[in-house]
């Protein structure tokens, strides 16, 4: 069996469609059953004192959440994957597992207002330093770069204000910073940004939105290609218990069959907003509300 421990056998002669609709997940050894069932479990059954088969304990592993962290680790071009109950709890973890007081981040300003919530009021507390800076300016990125920094976070696009930072230029001056490279790919998704290609380390998701897709469940997720990085999230999660429940994974598993064809249908739908509003009197740049101070916004 495979355990959340092991990596994903990526194959790239399968394309993104098929990722999504298998990668991860067999038939029921024992009843045939097409879809994983969801091991609705506490604990496990093990053969003799220590001897599993893979799974002691829910808030450590779950198979139903370990065949959503092989698709999502697949989909994205990785080995790795550990998933959350939401987004922010993948964040917290990550921010956990590689943080210490006096350490530093340097995060996109336009970010996820939680996350700078998460950084301002919970974590600066414990003595880790958070600046947010313009990282589509490529000098104001550098520059911010140029005092020790242990983690840059970016999301890009960022919502909702769809700012954009470049990823490739990102990697370079994290890599030559010395820190690691955090993308949060929510709102592109792998299937139309594929961060690893770009350099990234670490690849996070609220799978609440555009993954899972069907306003079902809230969960987060925690990619990589790096082992030593996955032992750290494992145990994060385990420390601080924030392991996605077994129903909302399956949930999850199941929303990410269509998400290739949804993402394709958003971008269809938005072209046509798009070149609606260009040909409309009123629809040239920025309405006269935007583009508000997302740095001071509270999200629920
Ligand atoms: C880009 C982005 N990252 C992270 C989060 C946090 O995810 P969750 O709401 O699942 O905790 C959100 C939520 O809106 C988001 O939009």
């Amino acid at each position: 069996m495979i355990t959340t421990l092991e990596a994903v056998e990526t194959d790239t002669d399968y394309s993104f469609e098929t990722l999504a609709l298998h990668a991860g997940t067999t038939a029921d050894p024992v009843t045939g059953a097409m879809l994983t069932p969801i091991y609705q479990t506490t604990t496990y059954r093990q053969a003799a004192v220590g001897k599993d088969k893979g799974f002691k304990y829910s808030r450590s592993g779950n198979p139903t959440v370990s065949a959503l962290e092989r698709r999502l680790a697949a989909i994205e071009g990785a080995e790795f994957a550990t998933c959350y109950s939401t987004g922010l709890a993948a964040t917290t973890a990550l921010f956990l597992a590689l943080l210490k007081s006096g350490d530093r981040v340097v995060s996109s300003q336009a970010v996820y207002g939680g996350t700078v919530r998460l950084l301002r009021q919970t974590l600066a507390p414990f003595g880790v330093q958070a600046e947010f800076v313009d990282t589509s300016n490529a000098d104001a990125f550098a520059k911010a770069l140029q005092k020790p920094t242990r983690l840059v976070f970016i999301e890009t696009p960022a919502n909702p204000t769809l700012k954009l930072t470049d990823v490739e230029l990102a990697s370079r001056l994290a890599k030559k910073a010395g820190a690691l490279l955090v993308v949060d790919n929510t709102l592109l998704t792998p299937a139309l940004q594929l961060p690893f290609d770009l350099g990234a380390d670490i690849v996070l998701h609220s799978t609440t939105k555009f993954i899972e897709g069907h306003n079902a469940t809230v969960g987060g997720a925690l990619i990589t290609r790096d082992a030593s990085l996955h032992d750290q999230f494992l145990f994060t999660r385990n420390t601080i218990g924030t392991i996605q429940s077994p129903f909302a994974a399956w949930l999850t598993l199941q929303g990410v069959k269509t998400l290739p064809l949804r993402m394709a249908r958003h971008c269809e739908n938005a072209e046509r907003i798009a070149r609606f509003l260009e040909s409309h009197p009123r629809g040239a740049g920025f309405p006269s509300w935007g583009p508000p101070d997302f740095l001071s916004w509270v999200p629920p």
